[in-house]
């Protein structure tokens, strides 16, 4: 392997498979303190960094998650690089903020995803379920996550947003271009020039940043049209909520509203679609473990999703930025560094997980961070992603029980969501 493989700041080692990666950040584990990582951001933007500190050991993301005030989510949480301004206002949500500010978007949406709410969704998600399932067995093999995984996840949050059907295909469209914004597929940069340089140039920043703000916009104006309808009609749905919501006597902006959207079609899909792909991949390759569930579906599904979610940690990644000087895990921390919390990471720590590279669904649900770790920022879908993964799979591996995947995965190319664009199933 060459140093950039070996480099969690380079982007050639995304592209390296999950046991190599896994090995980097075990050696990285072993390092006092927090390990260095230099990394040139090509791009205008990033004020001049050179570096971040990779914060890979599972105590040290607990730390960092609940000090939110010293590790700020602001300016920039969801990329290691720093957004071009253009490109804030289709992104800068309420996970990019801190404080007041953050409770009050997030006190907006909040109530939507309570237990209570959850189960009146539930008998929707099985139904929707049901169909899916119903044209696996119709059709026996196929390309699992257009066929499968995306389309529970991109139905559910365009139905609890209150979006009609005939919109799926553009939130999932659009979505995995924001989602996807360093691979090829999306950028239309280079691979070869990716794995060269690390990350697409400043020469790409302009055509890049198009793709982002043409993704952006369409979703912005799906929003503003439904929001208009919401505003003379209110509905039971969370653009009502939102286009109406008065937090302390203060309406959310039009701008708040649309970037929340979002932020909840991203969070809400990408994730939840990459989890249920893991989980068939990762039983296809342990024929022990798809056996053991098998003898109990009902009883075993909700410790096989928890440990589906800690072994691919769906979400790689998010970044803190250092708002003075102080110190984590026994390192000095300057005011303005950034901070990557490598979810994959600590999710492997032996210090906390047995044999933590091993896939094993009879582990007590132990304190993995794929959701993140308490702090002001814990995911706030995590019940529902737990409830959309469980019911599709249980109707799955129920009806369809031979369901497996065949051939290598195409892995999408990121250092911020574990993805998998397309994978081959059969029956
Ligand atoms: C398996 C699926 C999912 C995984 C692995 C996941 C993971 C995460 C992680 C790691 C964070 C950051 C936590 C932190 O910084 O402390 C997060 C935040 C968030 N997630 Fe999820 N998520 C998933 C599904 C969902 C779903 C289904 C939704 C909603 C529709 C959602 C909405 C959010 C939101 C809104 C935030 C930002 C919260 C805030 O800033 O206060 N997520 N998620």
């Amino acid at each position: 392997m060459t140093t950039a493989d070996t480099s969690p700041g380079h982007l050639a080692f995304w592209a390296r498979p999950d046991d190599e990666r896994a090995a980097v950040f075990a050696a990285l584990r072993r390092h006092d303190g927090l390990p260095w990582i230099p990394f040139r951001d090509p791009t205008p933007f990033s004020g001049g960094v050179d570096g971040f500190h990779a914060v890979v050991r599972h105590a040290d993301v607990v730390t960092a998650s609940r000090n939110a005030g010293l590790f700020a989510n602001a300016p920039n949480a969801a990329s290691l690089f720093d957004i071009p301004p253009w490109l804030t206002r289709y992104l800068d949500s309420m996970i990019q903020k801190d404080g007041p500010e953050h409770a009050r978007l997030r006190k907006v949406v909040v109530r939507a995803f309570s237990p209570r709410m959850l189960a009146r969704l539930e008998d929707d998600i099985r139904a929707r379920a049901s169909r899916i399932v119903d044209d696996v067995l119709a059709q026996r093999s196929g390309e699992f996550v257009s066929g499968v995984a995306q389309r529970l996840p991109v139905a559910v949050i365009c139905a609890m947003l209150g979006l009609d059907d005939s919109h799926h295909d553009l939130v999932a469209r659009h979505g995995n271009t924001l989602v996807g914004s360093a691979d090829p597929e999306y950028t239309g940069v280079r691979r070869s020039y990716l794995m060269h340089h690390g990350a697409p140039g400043v020469r790409h920043v302009v055509s890049v940043s198009a793709r982002l703000a043409f993704a952006g916009e369409a979703l912005h104006r799906l929003v503003r049209r439904t929001g208009r309808d919401r505003l003379r009609e209110p509905r039971d749905d969370l653009v009502s909520t939102l286009v109406h919501a008065d937090v302390d006597g203060e309406r959310l902006t039009p701008r708040e509203v649309a970037t929340l959207f979002i932020l909840l079609v991203l969070a809400g899909s990408e994730t939840t679609r990459a989890t249920i792909t893991h989980a068939l991949r990762l039983l296809t390759a342990h024929p022990e473990q798809r056996e053991h569930l098998l003898a109990d579906v009902e009883g075993r599904i909700g410790a096989t999703v928890e440990e589906v979610v800690r072994h691919a940690s769906p979400v790689l990644q998010f970044r803190r930025t250092a708002t003075a000087d102080g110190e984590l895990g026994g390192t000095e921390v300057r005011a303005g560094d950034k901070l990557l919390l490598f979810y994959t990471s600590a999710n492997r720590d032996e210090a906390v997980f047995d044999d933590p590279d091993r896939f094993d669904i009879s582990r007590s649900p132990g304190p993995h961070l794929g959701f993140g770790a308490p702090g002001p920022h814990y995911c706030l879908g995590a019940n529902l992603a737990r409830t959309e993964s469980t019911i599709l799979l249980t109707e799955l591996l129920t009806r369809a029980p031979t369901i497996r995947a065949v051939g290598e995965p195409d892995r999408l190319l990121s250092n911020f969501v574990n993805g998998i664009k397309r994978q081959n199933y059969t029956l």
